[in-house]
């Protein structure tokens, strides 16, 4: 019987993979380009896909595994723990749990050959309020009919799998709710296939080298297999694609809470380095408690993702719970954007510039109380849980996925 790696086989093959990336971070960032070579050698260590069972090919490794791999990257580069979270959560999640057999032997081997599918959710009159989404997908014959404009999509334009939401109608014109599409597209043509535009690139503060781009889809026409086969049909279809997204959540969160372990150990590492009024910066008390604050800190955001991942496991569910992924992300990336400001504190001036990586750090992580759910929208989230009430978010009191 063939033996799954074991976690601490994960973490030292991410470890190194992790040395291997940090000398090009700061190009990645500086050139923003797209770290190919790096998706390369994720592809040949098996990591692209990982968590995809082994019948389709992967690894099979377990959500917890996935974090750990992630953790570990997130310290030296923070655009390839991003994509070892769109190769294994998101759209991955999705296709994996309502795939067809066909979309799945179709989608496997393409992520496995090194793709970060593409998640397209967010529109410019659809951000935190994304069931007001409106991309349709209109039925004709065998064929779905998509018209619509989706934006800031990370990876937009590399990615060959497009995962579009989309209110989705039959052929008599009746909605039947929000619906998932797996879209295929030749990153190397440089032609787009007809109803399927890339508008736009956004010029970015952080994670410089990651393409965020605007996709608008014009009479794009798909095959109606191309739609993925909610269980119970597309009435709840936007929550069962949101629960599968839960896994991206934590994923996150990861990254959040691994840069901010990366600068943790670049600050613990300057301060017994570093001396002024004739001694190591590190005797200072001021500094030595808001190392400790710091260190506090990744501890327990690292302990509420994994638990959530665990959860997940232990209560054979497929996805995280909403409120633990919620809580987690929420809690991960605050502290995360603060230790990270802190550990470029630590570093005097020498951290603003760009001679050490905290900048680009600082730069990276600020964006993850902002993508895959706001801050804002998640602590509403959890009030809800809590409270045991529908907080109303829309004008009328109502989701507007009813
Ligand atoms: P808005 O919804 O306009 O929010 C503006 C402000 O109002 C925020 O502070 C928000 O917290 C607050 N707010 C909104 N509603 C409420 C409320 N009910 N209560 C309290 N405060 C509220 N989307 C995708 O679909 N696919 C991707 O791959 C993707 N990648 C991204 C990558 C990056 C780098 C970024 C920055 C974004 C990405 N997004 C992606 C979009 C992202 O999910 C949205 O930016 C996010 O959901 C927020 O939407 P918005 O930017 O329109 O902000
Ligand atoms: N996990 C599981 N189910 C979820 C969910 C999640 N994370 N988020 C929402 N749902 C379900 C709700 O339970 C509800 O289910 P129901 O139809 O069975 O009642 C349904 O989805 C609609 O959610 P609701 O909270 O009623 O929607 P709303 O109109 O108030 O909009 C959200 C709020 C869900 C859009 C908002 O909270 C949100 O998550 N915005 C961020 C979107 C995002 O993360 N984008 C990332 C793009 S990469």
């Amino acid at each position: 019987m063939e033996h799954s790696p074991s976690t601490e086989f994960y973490r030292e093959l991410a470890r190194k993979l992790a040395s291997d990336f940090a000398p090009r971070a700061a190009e990645w960032d500086q050139t923003r380009t797209y770290c190919r070579d790096n998706v390369r050698d994720l592809t040949e260590a098996g990591i692209m896909g990982m968590s995809i069972p082994t019948t389709y090919g992967g690894l099979g490794a377990s959500l917890e595994d996935v974090l750990v791999v992630i953790e570990e990257i997130a310290k030296t580069c923070t655009l390839s723990a991003r994509i070892v979270v769109e190769a294994n959560m998101g759209a991955v999640s999705a296709i994996m749990a309502y795939g067809s057999e066909q979309q799945k032997t179709l989608c496997a081997p393409i992520v496995l050959a090194g793709d970060k599918p593409a998640i397209c959710i967010s529109e410019p009159d659809a951000g935190s309020a994304a069931t007001q989404m409106t991309t349709t997908a209109h039925k004709i014959g065998d064929q779905y009919v998509i018209n619509g404009t989706k934006h800031w999509i990370t990876g937009g334009g590399v990615s060959k799998l497009y995962l579009i939401f989309a209110r989705t109608f039959d052929e008599s014109g009746t909605e039947l709710g929000i619906g998932g599409f797996i879209v295929h597209r030749d990153p190397d043509s440089r032609i787009d296939p007809d109803g399927f535009e890339i508008v736009r690139y956004e010029r970015t503060m952080g994670l410089c080298g990651m393409p965020e781009a605007e996709l608008a889809f014009r009479e794009l026409k798909v095959g109606a297999d191309c739609l993925l086969e909610i269980p119970g049909g597309l009435k709840h279809g936007f929550a069962k694609l949101m629960n599968a997204y839960n896994c991206q959540r934590l994923g996150a969160g990861t990254v959040a809470m691994g840069v901010a372990a990366g600068a943790l150990e670049h600050a613990r590492r300057y301060l017994l380095e570093r001396e002024q009024f004739g001694r190591p910066i590190a005797e200072f008390q001021g500094l030595q408690w808001m190392l400790a604050d710091m260190d506090a800190k990744v501890h327990a955001s690292r302990l509420m993702l994994q638990d959530a991942a665990r959860a997940c496991v232990m209560q054979g569910k497929q996805f995280p719970d909403v409120m633990m992924a919620a809580r987690a992300k929420v809690f991960a990336t605050e502290a995360a954007i603060e230790v990270v400001n802190n550990a470029l504190q630590m570093f005097g001036a020498r951290g603003y510039g760009d001679c050490v990586p905290l900048e680009r750090m600082y730069r990276d992580v600020r964006m993850f109380t902002i993508g895959g759910g706001t801050a804002q929208v998640l602590r509403t989230q959890i009030a809800e849980n809590l409270l045991g009430i529908k907080l109303p978010q829309t004008r009328d009191g109502f989701s507007s996925n009813q």
